[in-house]
């Protein structure tokens, strides 16, 4: 039996189906997806998705959904992870000892819960399946056909060591960056080994959309609109998949904010979020395995600090000095939350005189209490001049054209690469952390690598001669 006679059949999914005419999109890729045939509404619904003209007579092995948000996008990963883990068989392809897994992969907990709910009303409500369960965890099914599903969150350590009859990964382009700068990049990278040895293995990817990059636009880029192409792209507004959501609501998350509405309900990539620089330009600039300098006697450094009250975000420090036209990163702390901001500054100022600096620049942000903290150390703290997003600004024609040295510090590298461009009603520009992410690594560095760039070289020309 295929997954559409299933959602039809009342001993099986029929009951998450009720309105038919509702889900007639979603039938449309799931019949596409499988290799399934198309009735006349389906085919146009699968044309006006995918922008391409032959309808697929075979399954495709790889397959991305860049849908609105409300359309479904988790209860359908949910519903296909069930069919391909209950209608199929792997055992022939599998060891002694060995399950096939199928492995959704949600952007954090709460998402990874719904979908799970998901599962389990599908698993646990069908009979015939239900009889299938052979254990169930707080996050996964064993099934006694040596299947097991299972939900997680997308860290990439997690995906090693299993072997994968499917793979589906929920809101890639809000993924977290926790583990490496393109963590939707590194987790497909893991993931795909881990389907080798079962042919048929399905990868499918969902999210709404965001900025035109990361894994999602890509196989947009490469995809979509492609007939022929062997990965399925499919993009729809929210109600196209789910005519079930009121229009009003959508238009009035339009006027609202009209390019994270299109984004969100009408599944168009943001045009107005770009990133920042370049993985291969911050790479470029990273001394391999230079994790800090120490000081040298004659050389006059600088620092950059980003102060925080130690509640939720980190406190950040970066040390730097100018040789020539070479900007240089000597040295990066960061102390995460939560602290107590005194001992960090005690910290922070231990280092400062060790480099033998006695003046540091800070973020804007914040008051008086950086300065009068510093101030009990010996140290003047002075509010930056410029605002962050144009010492960023700054910083860029010095990357790119090579004159900086960072320091071998991952957290540096993923937030540099992590920040986004964006450009606001009346062109305006800034520069920021994407959703989620975080940039107080990168702004104490950028920090203390423009101030030193904008500096006189006269100082430390003079004192090399
Ligand atoms: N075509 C449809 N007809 C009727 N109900 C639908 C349809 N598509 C989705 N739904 C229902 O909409 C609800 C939301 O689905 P789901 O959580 O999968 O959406 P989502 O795209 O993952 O949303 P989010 O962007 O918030 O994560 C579910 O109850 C689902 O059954
Ligand atoms: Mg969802």
């Amino acid at each position: 039996m295929n997954l559409l006679e299933a959602t039809k059949h009342p001993d099986l999914f029929r009951s998450w189906f009720k309105d038919e005419a509702t889900w007639t999109a979603w039938r449309a890729f799931l019949g596409a997806l499988f290799g399934l045939p198309l009735s006349d509404a389906e085919a146009d619904v699968y044309r006006a998705c995918t922008a391409r003209q032959t309808i697929p007579a075979a399954p495709y092995s790889e397959a991305w959904l860049v849908c609105g948000r409300r359309g479904g996008k988790s209860f359908v990963m949910a519903l296909v992870a069930v069919y391909l883990a209950t209608f199929r068989e792997y055992r022939q392809h599998l060891a002694p000892g060995e399950r096939a897994t199928i492995l959704i992969l949600a952007a954090d907990r709460r998402q990874a819960r719904v979908i799970f709910r998901y599962v389990r009303a599908l698993l646990t409500e069908v009979p015939v399946l239900q009889k299938m369960i052979e254990r169930e965890t707080a996050d996964e099914f064993d099934l006694k056909n040596r299947v097991t599903v299972e939900v997680g969150t997308s860290s990439y350590r997690a995906v090693r060591g299993r072997t994968l009859a499917a793979a589906l990964a929920d809101e890639i382009s809000f993924w977290p960056t926790d583990d490496a700068a393109e963590p939707d990049y590194a987790i497909l990278d893991a993931l795909r080994p881990a389907m080798a040895t079962i042919p048929g293995a399905v990868l499918l990817c969902a999210s709404s959309p965001y900025a035109r990059r990361g894994a999602l636009y890509d196989a947009h880029k490469r995809h979509y609109g492609k007939d022929g192409s062997s990965v399925l792209v499919w993009q729809a507004a929210t109600r196209t998949m789910n005519p079930t959501i009121p229009q009003k609501l959508i238009d009035e998350a339009l006027e609202r904010d009209l390019p994270s509405a299109s984004a969100e309900y009408l599944a168009q990539f943001r045009s107005d979020v770009e990133s920042f620089v370049s993985r291969e330009v911050v790479e470029a600039a990273i001394p391999m395995g230079v994790v800090e300098k120490a000081p040298i006697t004659g050389i006059t450094y600088s620092a950059f600090c980003d102060p925080s009250g130690g509640a939720s975000d980190s406190m950040t420090m970066a040390i730097g000095h100018r040789e020539g036209e070479r900007l240089i990163l000597d040295a990066v702390r960061e102390r995460k939350a939560p602290f107590s901001p005194e001992s960090v500054v005690s910290e922070f100022s231990d280092l400062l005189k060790r480099y033998g600096i006695r003046k540091v620049v800070g973020d804007r942000y914040g008051g008086s209490w950086p300065s009068e903290s510093f101030q009990r150390h010996g140290i003047t703290y002075t509010p930056a001049e410029k605002p962050k997003s144009q010492i960023y600004v700054d910083l860029l024609p010095r990357l790119n054209s090579g004159e900086v040295e960072l320091l071998d510090v991952p957290v540096l590298a993923t937030q540099l690469v992590m920040l986004e461009r964006r450009t606001a009603r009346g062109g305006r520009e800034s520069i920021d952390h994407a959703p989620g992410a975080h940039d107080d690594v990168a702004n104490a560095a950028a920090g203390v690598l423009v101030s030193v760039g904008s500096r006189q070289k006269s100082t430390y020309n003079l004192a090399a001669f």
